[in-house]
């Protein structure tokens, strides 16, 4: 299975980055740019797993060849779970990164308990079958930003174990231990069984 090729169905450069540092040379994956693909990809579900499951199969069904997509929310037990699903648009349809912390930070002011886990969900189809695989990890949001790595909610994510948010690791370090790194090896473990 070795410099297999797949198509990574995102047109979030940042989770290319993430992903092709995860997987290394092993496979080569195609992004939506390599494909001259411009289009926006829905997302209309109100699930993490039924996002990755449209993504994948929207480029599936545009192309025909193997491909995958993630979905990923952050679920923060103070804000019951949000942004969770919404966590890309939680300030609003034009917001930024900064908006989104900003609404996060804002809600928990007074809040005592900080546990939040980052999950993701990884849909793979693979000869026209659907696989799907997960990934999370748990930690705690800081009541302020630290740290210019990463993207999103970064900043503000301190991983249980670590003294450092998210932002503040080396990349290779956040991919070892990240919801997105668990659920891509758990895929990448699976292809090469095969
Ligand atoms: P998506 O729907 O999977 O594209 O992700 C939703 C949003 O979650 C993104 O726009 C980011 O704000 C946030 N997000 C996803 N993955 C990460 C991550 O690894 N770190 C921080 N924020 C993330």
């Amino acid at each position: 299975m070795s410099n297999y090729k797949l198509i990574f169905a995102t047109n979030n450069s940042h989770k290319l980055r993430e992903i092709q540092e995860i997987i290394g040379d092993s496979y080569k994956i195609i992004s939506l740019k390599d494909l001259h693909f411009k289009g926006e990809i829905p997302e209309t579900h109100d699930t993490i797993e039924g996002n990755a499951r449209q993504k994948a199969r929207f480029i599936f069904d545009k192309t025909g060849l193997d491909c995958f997509a993630d979905d990923t929310g952050l679920e923060i037990d103070a804000l019951d779970g949000r942004p969770g699903v919404y966590s890309a648009r939680y300030a609003g349809e034009q917001c930024n990164f900064a908006d989104n912390i900003r609404k996060v930070l804002s809600g928990m002011e007074n809040a005592t308990n900080r546990k939040a886990r980052f999950r993701c969900v990884v849909t793979l189809i693979f000869k026209g079958e659907e696989y799907s695989f997960e990934g999370k990890v748990e930690g705690i949001i800081i009541p302020e930003k630290k740290g210019a790595e990463g993207f999103g909610y970064d900043p503000i994510f301190l991983p249980d174990g670590f003294d450092q948010t998210f932002a503040e690791m080396p990349p290779y370090l956040k991919n070892g231990i990240s919801h997105r790194g668990k659920a891509i090896t758990r895929m990448i473990r699976f292809l090469e069984a095969l």
